[in-house]
């Protein structure tokens, strides 16, 4: 977490570090600094809470100069103050950190028994003393920089300026993001590429233990050895435009009305309608190869992976294991090199989710993944990755990923039943003749957001909500739910409906609405079964059914449509009206939507 940005150029960087730091806020938003070479001084600016509150301290201290740094911050050693807020200065070296340096504590101690004297209670603050430290020993900036992270055990991505060569930015990597805009005589350091978008649309991408020097001219990678890096630069083809609101009053809500064409973006280019077949550039797994498939995810993605399973399992018939990433790595799981790994990640940054990459690498597995953004850690660590086109995600909830991730999911298992012989031609033209029309339903459903915001009118004031689903659909249950609580702070849990009887039953009462998931699929009159349960002990009802549906709203309170689809794509239809519930819902309760409380879109922290 954390978003650290840097520039050099022939603008006022103020300005370009802002906008930059606006676009990674999404990253982390206790606090957030800057510092500039002002007059030839390393000249600092912090301030305590969201990026607005920097502003302010700007506007009554504005900052001249052409180069800077600056970040925004997700605490996680201190506490959101002033003081913990990077930039951290020491003897006119300034620097700013995305990670955890694991050894801080020693490092400290040591320099504390040099007479070193520490400002913040962050690991951050070691960086600048150790640099400052070898720049006292005579050592030119970027040596000095080489010869601290020699020093640090952890993970990083630093950018750092120096009073003796203001001339220059240094940048460093080790497993986390670091990308280096190349702009027309500027040049940009930035954890993620939505911040050097409105520079350049050219990248070049750190990998992990190495160093960038930059100049308004040039970039100068080498490895912490000292070898020198050629690396051509990326373009990218993401624009300005595409992290922006664009009129919309959150990015949460201009996510869920991109799904029609991100969906449609993630399938195109891959479906061969006339041959009912998937075409995966350069994929050559074969089912036959595969004893089962482990899925590796958190969170959002986690929930993809859990549709993922019915979809391989039923066109593949490939066993399929879903494992929570931060769970997979800390036991000894059972993979081999028959098994496929399949890793799930918006960001490809997600720290849990790259450790159980690493693990199952290491006990042979094949590992392949579905990422949304190029070039990152994920993409870079797996032997094969299917790209989403979802497009900057900037909302902290994950809306427009989420589906695009069904998406590829369902691309991925078409091509393993067709490959196996297990789907055949005819059956696969009716797959991908599913998936082609399915933006037109899902456009179908946004003409539904002025309702659902009427039934958010009724519903924002409940303290508690169940979601149910059955089968493909429980996990659309638990992602509905998470969406609740992550943007609305309302708790909200998702249960598969048949376990309702085990034990959540107890809680239903009339201040317990629950959301049920019932289109025309088989589980159909089980889930008229549950939705009878609810309502005999006085249950309010949110039914999400199929358009004509004749029985569930004769039994819901409320209800919302779907147009009919095959089960397959349902989980994916169904998904669109709970994140306009969980939206409507937490701009009534007044939370702060996009960045809500505690969270951040990237989590490189285990
Ligand atoms: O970038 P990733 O997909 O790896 O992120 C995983 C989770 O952190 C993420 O899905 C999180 O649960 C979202 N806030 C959900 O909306």
């Amino acid at each position: 977490m954390c978003g650290i940005v840097g520039y050099i150029g022939p603008k006022e960087a103020v300005g370009v570090l802002m906008d930059g730091l606006k676009r990674l806020e999404y990253r982390g938003y206790d606090s957030s600094g800057i510092a500039v070479l002002e007059n030839g001084k390393v000249t600092l600016r912090r301030a305590v809470g969201k990026l607005e509150k920097l502003q302010a301290v700007l506007l009554k201290n504005p900052l001249q100069g052409r180069s800077g740094i600056g970040h925004t911050r997700w605490a996680t050693h201190g506490r959101p103050s002033e003081e913990n807020a990077h930039p951290h200065i020491e003897g006119g070296v300034a620097v700013v950190h995305n990670g955890i340096i694991e050894n801080y504590l020693a490092l400290k101690e040591e320099l504390k028994k040099e007479g070193a004297h520490f400002k913040s209670e962050t690991d951050t603050e070691v960086i600048s003393h150790l640099i400052h430290r070898e720049i006292k020993n005579g050592k030119k900036l970027a040596e000095a920089v080489r010869r601290a992270v020699s020093r640090l055990k952890g993970t990083y991505a630093l950018a750092v300026i120096s009073e003796d060569e203001p001339d220059k930015l240094v940048g460093a990597r080790m497993e986390c993001p670091l990308a280096v805009g190349v702009g027309e005589h500027e040049t940009m350091l930035s954890s993620d590429i939505t911040a050097i978008l409105n520079i350049t649309r050219k990248a070049i991408f750190l990998q992990d233990g190495e160093l960038v020097v930059i100049t308004p001219d040039g970039v100068e990678i080498t490895t912490f050895d000292g070898a020198k890096v050629t690396r051509p630069a990326t373009h990218i083809d993401w624009s300005p435009v595409m992290a922006e609101k664009s009129g919309f009053r959150h990015f949460m809500l201009k996510e869920i009305f991109e799904q029609p064409r991100v969906v449609a973006d993630t399938f195109r280019g891959s479906v061969i309608e006339e041959k009912g077949d998937v075409f995966l550039n350069n994929f050559n797994m074969r089912a036959a190869d595969i004893d089962k498939i482990v899925i590796v995810a958190c969170g959002t993605s986690w929930h993809a992976g859990l549709v993922g399973k019915f979809l391989f399992e039923e066109l593949a018939k490939i066993p399929v294991e879903v494992d929570l990433a931060s769970e997979f790595r800390y036991r000894d799981p059972l993979v081999d090199k028959k098994t496929l790994v399949l890793a799930i990640s918006q960001s490809g940054e997600t720290a849990d989710t790259l450790a159980a990459v690493k693990e199952a690498k290491k006990k042979g597995a094949s590992v392949i993944s579905v990422c949304n953004v190029i070039e990152s850690s994920l993409t870079r660590e797996t032997a094969w990755s299917f790209m989403t086109h979802a497009g900057p995600e900037i909302g902290v909830a994950s809306t427009k990923a989420f589906t695009t991730q069904l998406v590829a999911l369902y691309l991925i298992a078409v091509r393993l039943g067709r490959e196996s012989g297990r789907v055949s031609p005819e059956f696969g033209k009716t797959l991908i003749h599913d998936l082609v029309t399915l933006s037109k339903k899902i456009e179908h459903i946004l003409d539904s957001a002025g309702r659902i915001e009427a039934l958010a009118k009724k519903y924002f004031h409940f303290r508690d909500f169940i979601y149910l689903g059955r089968g493909i659909n429980y996990p659309i249950a638990l992602e509905g739910a998470l969406k609740l609580k992550e943007v609305s702070y309302i708790h909200a849990e998702g249960y598969a409906a048949g376990e309702m009887k085990h034990g959540p039953i107890a809680l239903i009462d009339e201040d317990m609405p629950v959301v049920v998931l019932a289109p025309q699929d088989a589980s159909y009159p089980k889930m008229l079964g549950n939705m009878e349960e609810v309502r005999a002990r006085g249950g309010r009802i949110i039914a999400v059914v199929t358009e004509g549906d004749k029985e569930a709203v004769l039994k819901a309170d409320d209800v919302i449509t779907i147009p009919a689809a095959s089960h397959r794509l349902t989980p994916l239809l169904l998904t669109v009206p709970l994140q306009f519930l969980a939206y409507y819902i937490a701009v009534l309760k007044g939370t702060d939507v996009d960045q809500p409380r505690n969270l951040a879109k990237s989590v490189t922290v285990e």
